[in-house]
């Protein structure tokens, strides 16, 4: 058998995961959210899922993959000591979610590309808001756009997984990741001096309990697992190139934070730019696509900002979409013994293919429900954030609470009170909250 690849050390591993962690979930997904369920409401519960049910997740999963160092579906029977293992099924219904949710991912990662290439190419200035939104509808209506620009963001993916795990992941998440950061602060450093900075906190931070719905609160416990890349094995295989030595909970500590701030800071931009021009904070998925470009064609400093921006989230999304990528690739290249080379070639192709399905919902096949008057864009979306993820998760949640013996959890996790919170949100507070989701939204 090969050697077994690794990152360089733990803060390799801290950079791929928050690569992994912060992506389009943090700068799409979550200012549309909230600002569909009410804003501070929203926020609330989504900062205690994320640390009742994402962080002891997230240890969970590191702990798999770090102690067991194989692929997220043969991990569970290694911690086992058996042949197989029916907790491998987290595992499966992971390999599952990521083609599903990478196929969309995808083809937002290509509208991201194009609003780059719009920027770089000056196309947003003296553009008056009609015509920028209409940017918009001319990039959805047209399936050739949507497939092409899909098909050059998962060339993109395929480019760096191919490299592998050093020369390829960590090589490339030491690039990408510090220049969205410092991007990052120079964006919310511009929007504090925007007008509606004040509203935007308010919005977010007034947490006005009265505004909460079991929708939101349905919808908060689903992104705590897309937003950390939880519940599908993607951190169980970036945990096993982790070298079983190095320090677990901290770790986890760290990532979840960042990946929290990232996601509030986006909104205070996001927010920032929609109250300063009378946006309506509860547009949907178009929001960013419609707000910013505004913004960026109105200031004089905008066409960089622009370029900066779209760069930028495009970065995010990329080293996510990365680690999704892994997963498949991990399992078939350790299960089929193909090389990596072929492994990643062959799924990129029937990735591509599945997205297609993705690019085509917002044209010729806006019209095609699969269930209820949903896409399959919209299909894809909910039933990975609403069913696969929460449910891997709730398996991945039990088997680390009950199966793994109590000592060897304590062994990595030295301090008591982060000991009990981990272990009981792990055997109790995440599978009741995760099941009583899943109930509710069956309902
Ligand atoms: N966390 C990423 C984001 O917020 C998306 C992502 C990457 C993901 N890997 C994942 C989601 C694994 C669920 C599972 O954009």
């Amino acid at each position: 058998m090969q050697k077994r690849s690794h990152w360089s050390n733990r803060l390799a591993f801290i950079i791929v995961a928050i690569g992994s962690a912060v992506g389009l979930g943090n700068i799409w997904k979550f200012p549309y959210i909230a600002g569909e369920n009410g804003g501070g409401a929203f926020v609330l519960v989504y900062l205690f899922c994320i640390l009742l049910i994402g962080l002891p997740i997230f240890v969970a999963e590191l702990y798999i993959g770090q102690k067991a160092q194989h692929n997220a579906i043969t991990s569970f029977a290694i911690l086992e000591k058996k042949e197989k293992s029916l907790w491998s099924m987290a595992g499966w219904f992971g390999l599952i979610s990521a083609f599903l949710i990478l196929s969309f991912y995808s083809v937002v990662g290509g509208w991201i590309i194009d609003y780059f290439y719009q920027s770089v190419s000056l196309n947003f200035a003296d553009k008056s808001d009609e015509q920028i939104r209409m940017m918009m509808t001319n990039l959805f209506s047209s399936p050739g756009k949507q497939i092409f620009f899909h098909f050059v963001f998962m060339s993109l993916t395929f480019g760096i997984v191919i490299g592998g795990i050093s020369q390829g992941i960590e090589k490339w998440s030491k690039i990408l990741m510090p220049l969205f950061f410092i991007l990052l602060t120079g964006l919310l450093i511009y929007s504090i001096t925007t007008p509606g900075f004040q509203s935007a906190v308010e919005f977010l931070f007034s947490f006005n309990t009265s505004k909460l719905t079991a929708s939101g609160i349905l919808e908060a416990v689903g992104h705590s697992f897309f937003t950390m890349s939880l519940g599908m094995g993607a951190i169980i295989t970036y945990g096993s190139y982790l070298s079983p030595k190095e320090n677990l909970f901290g770790t986890a500590v760290i990532i979840g934070f960042m990946d929290t701030l990232v996601a509030l800071i986006s909104g205070l931009i996001i927010f920032s730019v929609v109250f300063s021009y009378g946006f309506d904070p509860a547009s949907g998925p178009t929001l960013m696509f419609q707000t910013l470009p505004v913004l960026f064609a109105k200031s004089a400093m905008g066409q960089i900002v622009a370029m900066a921006f779209f760069g930028l989230v495009l970065f995010a999304a990329l080293t996510s979409a990365v680690s999704l990528l892994e997963v498949i690739v991990s399992y078939f290249h350790e299960s089929l013994e193909w090389n990596r080379k072929k492994t990643t070639t062959i799924f990129c192709l029937i990735l591509f293919s599945l997205g297609i399905l993705s690019a085509l919902s917002t044209n010729i096949l806006a019209e095609f429900w699969v269930y209820k008057k949903m896409t399959f864009f919209d299909f894809f979306d909910h039933i990975t954030s609403h069913y696969l993820l929460p449910i891997g998760g709730l398996i991945i949640s039990l088997f680390f609470g009950w199966k793994i013996p109590n000592e060897n959890i304590a062994a990595v996790i030295k301090n008591k009170f982060s000991l009990n919170l981990i272990v009981w949100s792990a055997r109790l507070i995440a599978p009741i909250g995760i099941a009583a989701m899943i109930i509710n939204s069956l309902l």
